[in-house]
């Protein structure tokens, strides 16, 4: 229990020092310096297709969220950032980074519906 409570709290850490500083994070995996432009259409729709609309629909909208929108793939943007970092969603396993990265750097993008 000890262990898992001081693993929560790295990674909580983890996020917290990715989200807040576009300079100089100790991160190397998630960096907005790194960003590329992100497209929602071309990348993150396709994203939460493949992961997240199987349990995150209109019809099962697990934790009452539906990630099949525009509009609540933009509400809900930080805290899905916040549950891929930290591995909880999916709960199949953690994607890659770089796929959690687009939606990092989409975010820092402003969220465009482009
Ligand atoms: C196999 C089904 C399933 C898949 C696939 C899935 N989720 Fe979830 N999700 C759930 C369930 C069930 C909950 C509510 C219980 C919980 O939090 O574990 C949840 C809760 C959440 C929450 C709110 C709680 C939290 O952890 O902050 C967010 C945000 C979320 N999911 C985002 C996503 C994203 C983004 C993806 C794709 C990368 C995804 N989910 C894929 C089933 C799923």
């Amino acid at each position: 229990m000890k262990k898992l409570h001081l693993l929560f709290l790295g990674i909580s850490s983890l996020f917290i020092a990715t989200s807040c500083t576009k300079t100089t994070s100790a991160s190397t995996t998630l960096s907005t310096a790194d960003c590329v432009a992100i497209s929602y259409k071309t990348d993150i729709a396709p994203i939460m297709s493949a992961n997240c609309i199987s349990c995150h629909n209109a019809n099962q909208a697990s934790a009452g969220i539906n990630l099949s929108t525009y509009a609540n793939v933009a509400k809900y943007a930080s805290s899905s950032l916040n549950a891929m970092n930290n591995g909880s969603m999916p709960p199949a396993g953690k994607l890659p980074t770089g796929t959690i990265q687009k939606l990092n750097c989409w975010i820092s993008q402003g969220k465009l519906n482009n």
